[in-house]
């Protein structure tokens, strides 16, 4: 059902590892009939996507009543794909690559990333600080986008070791909804920080990929991996389905580039906002609680 063997690197400032038909197209259209069956969703996000969120009662119904999907959902959630996927990085991007320092060693089948609101110091609390012994969940959604999503360039939560985004349409390429790759560009001064959300005049695009029905992308979080969506334009093509992914520890994920440290450090706000929203910079000074 997955194919995944034969993910090729891309050239870009992070690990990225890309591939075609790592989900065959007539699975891929079984699984949009599923999602399109769906009466309900969780959230709707960034100006037009719908999700079904792992941890909701309404995730737990599709599930149950969605075969194919519910397939897909136990071999992501399960600790042998997990260190497969482990595995082909190590395998790809050995030396001087970013590295995570705490491994996890306990797969934590039923958890995943709370889709509360929380203020800054909620969010510090909650995370604990204590870096050490993680253990490590799946956090997934089947998703569908109308016209109007879009992603500004970001990094993903600071819990996160591997992102992934399965495409399920195929959308031709003047309809934007592209997944946008960047590089931050090269000042010495901005090296040792890496913000959230950058400024746009400070990133460079790498690489843009056209969802492509079947085409799998997976990358390390690291701090600098930052990434967006097109606006997408729904004219005379289908919505954009697709199913996000993403391995997070239950901790915050201290990186290391050639053996150097980098420490996320939460921006403080009183305002409440789902962990995506927050911000956080890394930086190779300690986290100070
Ligand atoms: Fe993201």
């Amino acid at each position: 059902m997955l194919k995944i063997e034969k993910l090729k690197k891309i050239k870009s400032n992070f690990p990225v590892l890309v591939g075609s038909n790592v989900i065959p197209r007539s699975i891929c259209k079984t699984l949009i009939k599923e999602i399109n069956n769906s009466k309900s969703f969780d959230d709707m996000i960034m100006g037009g996507r719908s999700r079904i969120n792992k941890g909701s009662k309404n995730f737990n119904n599709y599930i149950k009543k969605s075969k194919t999907s519910e397939k897909l959902f136990k071999i992501f959630n399960g600790k042998s794909f997990y260190k497969k996927i482990e595995s082909i990085f190590k395998k790809n991007f050995k030396d001087g690559s970013w590295e995570n320092s705490n491994l996890p060693k306990i797969f934590n089948q039923k958890k995943f990333t709370i889709k509360k609101k929380l203020n800054s110091s909620e969010l510090q609390k909650m995370l604990g600080n204590n870096y050490s012994n993680p253990k490590v969940n799946l956090d997934i959604d089947f998703s569908v986008s109308k016209g109007g999503y879009r992603l500004r360039p970001h990094r993903d939560d600071i819990t996160r070791l591997y992102n992934f985004l399965i495409y399920l349409t195929d959308i031709p390429k003047k309809n934007g909804g592209s997944l946008t790759i960047y590089k931050k560009k090269a000042k010495k001064n901005l090296r040792k920080s890496f913000r959230r959300f950058p400024k746009i005049s400070e990133l460079e695009i790498v690489k843009e990929f056209t969802p492509k029905q079947g085409t799998a992308v997976f990358f390390q979080s690291t701090p600098n991996s930052y990434h967006g969506v097109k606006r997408f334009i729904e004219k005379k093509c289908s919505k954009r389905f697709f199913i996000y992914g993403s391995y997070a520890l239950n901790k915050p994920v201290i990186w290391k580039f050639n053996n150097i440290p980098y420490y996320p450090h939460i921006i403080k706000n009183k305002k409440k906002m789902l962990t995506s929203f927050h911000d956080a910079n890394y930086l190779t000074i300690p986290t100070t609680n």
